[in-house]
């Protein structure tokens, strides 16, 4: 058995460790491991190359990914399913281990309909992919941007200030819900409930009147304000650009900035934005992601043993299991509203 393995979408704490667990378990069965460079790009261009014992080696701790990685959608690209395949034989890959989210997935899936032998394993700091409980790189991103707010609260109650903090969450507010909960934010913005400007504004004057003189108020980056011209009905998003990737996704960002723009304004309080962006999804993984990372990769190994492709690894409470790809990539799984309620109870 030789498996090509691949890394999509936006790289991850974790990858690393994931890549190294797949290549010891396939050692322990006889099979033979290919890295795929920058994800389907790398298939559809040839860029294979063997990953043995040393190629995996001392990379259990390190962030990013040793394969690269891209948004390149095969079936975007001129003949991009037909050199995939020229690729698969030329190679002798007989499986592909998908390492990815939604977009990397969803191909993945494609390509299983269409008689390719392929497993999945869920990535993404997002935590947004339906069918598991948690992705690896989830925590880390998490653990970043709750350290990050531990250091905005001095500086903003030195400062009288309020700071907006910025964190990343494309279509679901899992890293803003999680850091603002563990980081004691006074307001947490997120996609999944658009908000009203004066309704913020209002939390943080009464916060300031019982006698506070700072706020922390966290926000998803897809998160949408409600305003009256919307084109959306559900509320509008702040976009960087609107060039759109392959997978057809706009370039969120800033509305950390237009947000701390208008809360200053309405409350006449200095106010300051951070946006903390790729940091998130940069260095070290936790502790956490490197175990979740180490037992999907040797539970994709050990599906792929089995004979049972076109499935992803998934955590369920804290079992590893596995799910048909299909079930991942249909929808997203958006924040649990109750754990929102939780967080609610502190705003102001
Ligand atoms: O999908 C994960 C993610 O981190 C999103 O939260 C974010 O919108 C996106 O990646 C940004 O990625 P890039 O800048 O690499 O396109």
């Amino acid at each position: 058995m030789n498996i090509g393995i691949l890394t999509g979408g936006g790289d991850c704490p974790g990858l690393n460790a994931v890549i190294r667990a797949v290549v010891r378990r396939a050692l322990n069965y006889g099979y033979t491991c290919q890295g795929i460079r920058n994800g389907w790009k790398g298939l559809i261009e040839g860029l294979i190359e063997p990953l043995d014992l040393n190629s995996i080696s001392g990379i259990l701790h390190r962030g990013g990914t040793i394969l690269g990685t891209s948004r390149t959608n095969p079936f975007k690209v001129q003949d991009g399913e037909q050199k995939l395949r020229e690729n698969l034989e030329k190679f002798n890959i007989d499986v592909i281990c998908a390492i990815g989210g939604e977009d990397t997935l969803g191909v993945a899936h494609k390509l299983s309909e269409k008689g390719i032998k392929v497993v999945g394993i869920p990535k993404t700091i997002d935590n947004d992919l339906n069918a598991t409980d948690f992705t690896f790189g989830f925590d880390t991103a998490v653990n970043i941007a709750m350290e990050a707010i531990d250091r905005l609260h001095t500086t903003a109650e030195s400062h009288n200030r309020v700071i907006v903090v910025e964190v990343m969450g494309r279509h679901a507010g899992w890293i803003a819900l999680y850091a603002g909960l563990a980081g004691g934010a006074d307001v947490i913005l997120i996609p999944e409930k658009p908000f009203d400007l004066d309704e913020v504004a209002n939390i943080i004057r009464k916060r300031h009147e019982r006698g506070k003189n700072f706020s922390i108020v966290v926000v998803s980056e897809g998160a949408k304000i409600k305003t009256e011209d919307t084109v959306d009905k559900d509320g509008s998003l702040i976009l960087s650009s609107l060039k759109k990737d392959e997978f057809g996704h706009v370039r969120l960002g800033g509305i950390g900035n237009v947000l701390a723009e208008e809360i200053e304004k309405r409350t006449g309080f200095e106010t300051r934005a951070t946006i903390l962006g790729h940091i998130q999804r940069g260095g070290s993984p936790t502790a956490y992601d490197r175990v979740l990372g180490t037992r999907f990769g040797v539970a994709a190994v050990d599906l792929i043993k089995d004979g049972k492709f076109g499935r992803m690894v998934a955590l369920r409470g804290n079992e590893i299991v596995d799910v048909p790809l299909k079930d991942a990539v249909g929808e997203l799984k958006l924040v649990d509203l109750k754990l929102f309620e939780v967080a609610e109870v502190f705003f102001g």
